[in-house]
């Protein structure tokens, strides 16, 4: 089985990409609603959340666990993966969103000029940046990367709300994006769950020499790429289609605001943590 988790609903946008992209596995999608947005939370506590998920999850039974909010990827994953995974389930397999975005954004990117958006805790951890670089120094195709950073801590809230058409929205992602826009990016990163409910905005305000990268679309490419390369996990997972979605909030909530995010009508069970 496979476990998506994620802070709340955000998840859900990246969820549905991998449905789409792989129908047939069985899937929990975890939202830690009760104490999210985790996006304004400290490095240690995102860990310690993230991790008690994480474990919940696999105790479910699942074989792979992704990690589909950028900051818990940024603030947990890898520890994660180096600590606790090899100690507690050394088969089971985590993987989070930095490095398949990263990787896109290399690939794609014309001038090597690349931004990042997302929480405050995702930018502060310096993740994307310290990945770009990373790979940059590894690819002999983009070595000359640089990359900038934006923290958008007003947009998970106004997206929540719904306000996706409201010129205030607009205005506050215009002034959060002028600083990117100024080092004349040719690459953007949405490096939190939400934004892609505003691409078309992002889109707008950067203009077309911007390339806005799809992160859902990407993260599911590269999940399919993966359990391609991965014949000995794959062969463990579960294929019959079934989709279980828990909260540790309140599951009226999560079905009603949850179905919106992930375009279907679902209904959640509530767990605690
Ligand atoms: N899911 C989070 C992310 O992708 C956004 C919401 C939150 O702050 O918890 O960074």
């Amino acid at each position: 089985m496979i476990g998506i988790f994620d802070s709340g609903f955000g998840g859900l946008t990246v969820f549905k990409e991998i449905k789409k992209a792989l129908p047939d596995y069985n899937y929990i999608y975890l939202g830690d609603n009760l104490r999210a947005p985790y996006g304004d939370r400290g490095q240690e506590i995102i860990y310690q959340f993230t991790e008690q998920a994480v474990n919940f999850l696999f105790k479910q039974g699942c074989d792979l666990v992704i990690l589909a909010c950028n900051t818990a990827s940024s603030d947990a994953l890898k520890k994660l993966q180096q600590e606790w995974l090899p100690a507690n389930y050394p088969n089971g397999r985590i993987l989070g969103v930095i490095r398949p975005l990263t990787e896109e954004a290399t690939k794609v990117s014309r001038f090597g000029k690349i931004g990042v958006v997302g929480t405050t805790a995702t930018i502060k951890s310096g993740a994307y940046l310290r990945e770009l670089k990373h790979l940059s120094s590894l690819a002999r195709l983009c070595p000359t990367i640089k990359a900038w950073q934006q923290a958008c801590p007003l947009l998970v809230p106004l997206i929540e709300e719904g306000w996706l058409d409201k010129t205030e929205t607009r205005m506050i992602l215009k002034k959060y994006l002028r600083p990117l826009k100024d080092q004349q990016i040719d690459t953007l990163i949405l490096g939190c769950t939400h934004y892609p409910l505003l691409m078309k905005e992002f889109k707008r305000l950067c203009g077309k020499r911007v390339n806005v990268l799809n992160a859902p679309k990407i993260i599911a490419a590269k999940l399919v790429d993966y359990l391609q390369r991965h014949p000995e996990l794959e062969q463990k997972l579960v294929k019959q289609k079934a989709v279980r979605y828990l909260t540790t909030g309140d599951p009226k909530t999560f079905s009603k605001l949850g179905g919106k995010f992930i375009g279907l009508e679902i209904s959640a069970e509530k767990i605690v943590l």
